[in-house]
């Protein structure tokens, strides 16, 4: 078993480059099977999901290659399949993204049903009622779902509104809209950073999309879409992870590689709570100055407090004098992390989507469990101003979403490494 072991109590300092980001490559690098032609994507970062989109890629008959370490180029001319192996699809949630794009492509798309994880049972009916508004039919056999356009036509523009803000919704009708015949208009358009960028390098393919960022995005479906370069915006989450981790651990790091307007909404509450955090045209100077106080958040769709930071800022509030509450209003099962934390010495007593935390004078290392990826970054982030060790299993849910966060930690003065506990052999017994 591989497991992260960490010792606390050593402040964070030094400047740390934050990678591309995971949940806009998520769709966009699916995206590149809408493209008949050759096509360069920059800061794509090295994370399990991404080494997975692109095996997904070529099992469809995509010619993909790494041109340096965060840059590939891939050429979709020729895909022959329509359908996404069950092995590989359900092995990442955001597999769904490669409905939108065949069906927006060929008109036809079969991919396993993205199964439910701990945070969420993470359904996609709003994505099939958006397929439907444009004329697909869709059925799900046992694993699969299939969804196909009569006769091998095209998608057909249409009005679509979502019954709550869904970033994947959002973007798989992106996706699948880009190449329909007519307009298709999305309202109750979620309006993350990702779906920004999303609509960037559809256009820069040209695609017709305008209002990303805004609720209401149009796509005016067009012929063909060309081959071209474009670079993915860096990740908030990871830049968030980081701003996280000094203000439980303590210290002062530069964030660079940025865009300090997307951090806004994460810099506020930890401001709030003592962070001094001062902005560059590209960087950001994080430090914590003295203790921490108590923080009220509550996860919302951009630009309001980002779910995929709340497990990093619970293990904040562990440290932060007196109360602290935090409520999830994304996903109906996020807050199992805090029963890790509490192994810890943690104060947390959860009811239903609330966490309410009493800062306590310090935490103990132990060994703990990532129940998922945000989960696993709070552990990190804890054991860093835990007193003692810590060893965090599991860790694969970590590297799914991260590059190289022990080596971008221990670069920082973090005392992390990655272990592998010694395999029993038979000869030793
Ligand atoms: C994306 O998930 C992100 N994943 C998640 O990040 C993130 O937590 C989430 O958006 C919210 O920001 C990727 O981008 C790969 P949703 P997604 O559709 O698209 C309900 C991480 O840690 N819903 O915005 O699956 C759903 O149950 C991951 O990086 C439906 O009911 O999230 C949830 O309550 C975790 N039906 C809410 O909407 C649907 O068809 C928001 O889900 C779709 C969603």
């Amino acid at each position: 078993m591989v497991y992260y072991k960490i010792r606390g109590g050593r402040k964070l300092y030094g400047e740390v480059k934050i990678s591309g980001a995971k949940n806009a490559a998520a769709s966009i690098l699916p995206g590149l099977l809408l493209i008949n032609g050759i096509c360069r994507i920059c800061n794509v970062p090295q994370i399990e999901d991404v080494h997975l989109t692109i095996e997904i890629l070529e099992s469809l008959g995509a010619k993909v290659r790494w041109l340096s370490s965060d840059c590939i180029e891939a050429d979709c001319r020729e895909i022959g399949s329509r359908t996404v192996l069950p092995h590989l699809g359900v092995r990442m949630r955001a597999s769904h993204f490669f409905i939108g794009t065949l069906l927006g492509r060929f008109g036809e798309a079969n991919a396993p049903l993205p199964g439910g994880c701990v945070i969420g049972t993470r359904p996609i009916d709003q994505h099939l009622k958006g397929f439907a508004a444009m004329g697909a039919d869709y059925a799900v056999d046992g694993e699969m779902v299939r969804v196909s356009v009569k006769n091998g036509q095209r998608l057909k523009g249409a009005e679509i509104c979502f019954d709550m803000v869904t970033v994947g919704a959002t973007m798989n009708l992106m996706l699948a809209a880009a190449l329909a015949d007519g307009v298709t208009v999305l309202k109750n358009a979620a309006s993350e950073p990702h779906i920004v960028d999303l609509a960037g390098f559809l256009n820069a393919m040209g695609a017709d999309v305008s209002g990303a960022g805004t609720d209401e995005i149009i796509i005016k479906g067009v012929p063909s879409l060309h081959g071209g370069s474009y670079s993915l915006i860096p990740d908030q989450i990871e830049a968030g992870t980081f701003m996280a981790a000094v203000a439980a651990a303590g210290g002062r790091i530069r964030l660079s590689g940025i865009i300090p307007a997307h951090l806004k909404c994460i810099s506020a509450p930890l401001r709030h709570m003592g962070m001094e955090i001062t902005e560059g045209e590209d960087s950001l100077m994080v430090s914590r100055p003295g203790e921490l106080s108590g923080i009220d958040i509550v996860t919302r769709p951009y630009p309001g407090f980002p779910t995929d930071m709340q497990p990093q800022m619970g293990a904040v509030a562990c440290f932060a004098r007196g109360k602290s509450t935090i409520v999830e209003t994304i996903w109906e099962d996020r807050l199992r992390y805090t029963s890790e934390l509490r192994r810890m010495g943690a104060d947390i007593t959860v009811h239903e989507r609330t966490a309410i935390f009493h800062g306590v004078p310090h935490l103990t290392g132990a060994s703990v469990e990532a129940l998922d990826l945000r989960a696993g970054a709070a552990l990190v982030i804890a054991a860093l101003a835990a007193d003692g060790v810590t060893q965090i299993s599991n860790i694969g849910f970590i590297e799914r979403g991260y590059h190289d966060l022990t080596g971008k930690l221990a670069a920082l003065g973090a005392e992390i490494s990655r272990e592998a506990e010694e395999r029993d052999t038979e000869e030793d017994h």
